[in-house]
């Protein structure tokens, strides 16, 4: 199914003024979940229907990079019912949405220390990986098991590594040669953090790429969150002076 074009008329958004990356900290599916009385499961399926939303949204808007904070190392540790139903749900996603996504030119990726999921969790990841391969609209990038300081450590360890065997000089150690290292190295940084539930925090998420991102906290949980409330953060980002730590 192809997606509806143009957003960016319907909803009056400045296309100058978009950002190329969003990056989301998707919170909140346990609190609505319980304020309901149903079990936290239930959030995640409705925050599931709420990731086709933004993806779709996000397309549409003409965004190039979306990346979503699914599952982090530290989610792991979680009750081993409610990890096993968030992997059923990231599969069935998977394996349901590649053909939408390839449809709608969005190139899948995948961050994170993926060595810790599931062979079968693995194998549908990296199918849909390849099937949307050639897409060139939009990078939906899915953080999983993923932890700013792991990526860190991960890449300090590769570049001791390649110091050590004379590949790397530590004089030429640079930003940009630490970007080449991340799991993000093909991604700009993103513009725009957006964290719904209201929690003041960040989580452990893309500790380096946030250094200048425009940070905005809504309260509304996950599931409650809407195409028109994404719509309206991206005109209050388009509204914003970055200044790059600059006059
Ligand atoms: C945060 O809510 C949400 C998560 C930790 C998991 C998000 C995962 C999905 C929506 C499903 C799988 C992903 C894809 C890409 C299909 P929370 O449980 O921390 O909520 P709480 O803070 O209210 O308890």
């Amino acid at each position: 199914m192809k997606f509806k074009q143009s957003l960016v008329n319907r909803a009056g958004l400045d296309k100058a003024r978009l950002p190329r990356h969003v990056a989301i900290i998707m919170d909140g599916n346990g609190r609505w979940a319980k304020k309901r009385s149903f079990e936290r499961l239930e959030g995640h399926r409705r925050g599931v229907d709420v990731i086709e939303t933004v993806v779709k949204a996000s397309r549409n808007a003409g965004i190039e990079n979306l990346t979503l904070y699914a599952f982090s190392t530290e989610n792991w540790k979680r009750p081993a019912d409610e990890v096993a139903g968030i992997m059923a749900l990231l599969k069935i996603f998977l394996s349901e949405k590649q053909t939408t996504l390839k449809e709608n030119g969005i190139r899948l990726n995948a961050i994170g220390e993926l060595w810790m999921l599931a062979d079968d969790v693995r194998s549908v990841l990296d199918e849909a990986i390849a099937v949307t391969g050639g897409g060139s609209d939009m990078v939906l990038n899915l953080a999983l098991s993923y932890g700013g300081r792991a990526e860190l450590t991960s890449a300090v360890k590769r570049i001791a590594e390649d110091a050590l065997a004379g590949k790397l000089q530590v004089g030429d150690i640079q930003d940009h040669v630490i970007q080449d290292y991340l799991y993000t190295r093909n991604i700009p940084d993103p513009d725009l953090m957006i964290r719904t539930s209201g929690e003041m925090r960040i989580s452990n998420f893309l500790l380096w790429q946030l250094a200048y991102a425009e940070i905005y906290v809504t309260q509304t949980l996950w599931p409650d969150f809407t195409e028109d409330e994404f719509v309206d953060i991206l005109k209050d980002y388009a509204r914003r002076d970055r200044r790059f730590g600059k006059v």
